[in-house]
């Protein structure tokens, strides 16, 4: 039987809650597959490693993960501990050092949850954000001067290389093509930013032109905000910069209801090293311990990772019987307007799992 090794990191707050949840669903989805196991090696990297050791993660992490198929991640946060560290020492440091320079983020409204839009518009959102996730605004280039004078500056540098706009565009091209309308969105400010902007345009245009069957639309970043709530039907793949696709994922999945539902792909193409899979939410402080957890976001997550496996039928089964929970609407979570706990709602998607082939 094929064996997938997974690495689980929960990480912080109600991170190891659902991706505890995620490994029972991820343990149940293979058994009613058949085909595959799961075997799910779990680490206690974290706040609590930072309190104790001073690092978010062992020396030698990136080492220790290398070898495994994929990464199921939670989240990273803590109050005590300033953002920057847990985000940097953790999460960035698995993105980075493993070239995940892909970030891949599916939004579509489940079945009975309501977004914010109307519900002929919410129902015509069905998208995926392709995120530059390695370079572009967060590439950490810039400095300080003058401190504590008058005259003190920040500046970030924003990098584009021919060879990291390339290879993000082609991604973006590869998953517009495996979707039925194959219609890709590249966003961009090139009105604006005259240098880095216009260069993405140009090498996005270069790729593009690779793939006559696609349809590409060029679309600014401001104007891409009003068409996702205005005329959520007119999008369907879309590429963007590391900033803008922040801004707008957070966007899409507001627009998809809940932070609990929404799930990640931290992806390396290129497959010379795990990819990682994660949840959109953070470490939520407030509802930390309380078993209220929604884990839909882990499951979305882990039926991702599947599909990335190979296992793409197991990630539909499992996509199926999280769709089949939500669209009967009788165990959810608090922030689905529900009053199950974590623990009841991955027992009913279990329970589901058994009843779709
Ligand atoms: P958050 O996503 O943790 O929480 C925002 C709100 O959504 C809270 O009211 C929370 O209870 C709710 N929520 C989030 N996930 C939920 C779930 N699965 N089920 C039910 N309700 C859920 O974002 P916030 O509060 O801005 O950040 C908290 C910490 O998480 C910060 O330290 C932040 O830096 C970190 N964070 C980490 C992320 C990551 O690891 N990828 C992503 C976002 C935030
Ligand atoms: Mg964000």
């Amino acid at each position: 039987m094929r064996r997938l090794r997974i690495a689980a990191i929960g990480g912080d707050g109600i991170g190891p809650e659902v991706i505890a949840a995620g490994c029972r669903v991820l343990a149940a989805t293979a058994a009613a597959d058949g085909g595959f196991a799961c075997d799910i090696q779990d680490f206690d990297w974290g706040s609590a490693m930072y309190r104790t050791t001073g690092q978010m993660m062992p020396a030698d992490g990136l080492r220790q993960l290398e070898g495994f198929d994929a990464i199921f991640f939670g989240a990273v946060g803590a109050p005590d501990i300033p953002d920057h560290v847990t985000l940097w020492e953790l999460r960035l440091a698995i993105c980075q050092g493993f070239d995940q320079y892909a970030n891949v983020r599916p939004t579509r409204l489940l079945p009975s949850v309501t977004g914010p839009l109307r519900e002929e518009l919410g129902r015509q959102i069905d998208w995926v954000i392709v995120r530059e996730n390695s370079e572009g605004e967060y590439a950490g280039v810039g400095g300080r001067a003058h401190r504590g004078l008058p005259i003190e500056v920040g500046m970030d540098v924003a990098v584009f290389t021919r060879a990291g706009v390339e290879r993000i565009c082609r991604h973006a091209c590869e998953i517009a093509m495996s979707r039925p309308r194959k219609h890709l969105t590249v966003v961009t400010k090139s009105n604006a930013q005259r240098h880095g902007m216009v260069f993405w345009d140009e090498v996005c245009a270069g790729v593009t032109a690779q793939y006559p069957e696609l349809t590409v639309e060029k679309v600014l970043v401001d104007a891409m905000t009003a068409r996702m709530v205005m005329q959520p039907g007119r999008v369907d793949t879309v590429v963007a910069t590391n900033l803008h696709a922040d801004i707008l994922s957070d966007l899409a999945s507001a627009l998809a209801g809940s932070l609990g539902i929404g799930a990640t792909g931290n992806i390396d193409p290129s497959r010379k090293r795990p990819s990682m899979f994660e949840p959109i939410h953070g470490s939520a402080f407030d509802i930390t311990g309380k078993g209220i957890a929604n884990p839909l976001g882990a499951f979305w997550t882990a039926a991702m990772l599947l599909e990335h496996l190979g296992e793409a039928a197991a990630g539909r089964r499992l996509m199926a019987a999280v769709e089949a929970v939500t669209g009967r609407g009788a165990v959810l979570t608090p922030d689905l307007g529900g009053t199950a706990t974590t623990a009841a709602v991955t027992d009913a998607v279990i329970a589901a799992l058994a009843g779709i082939n």
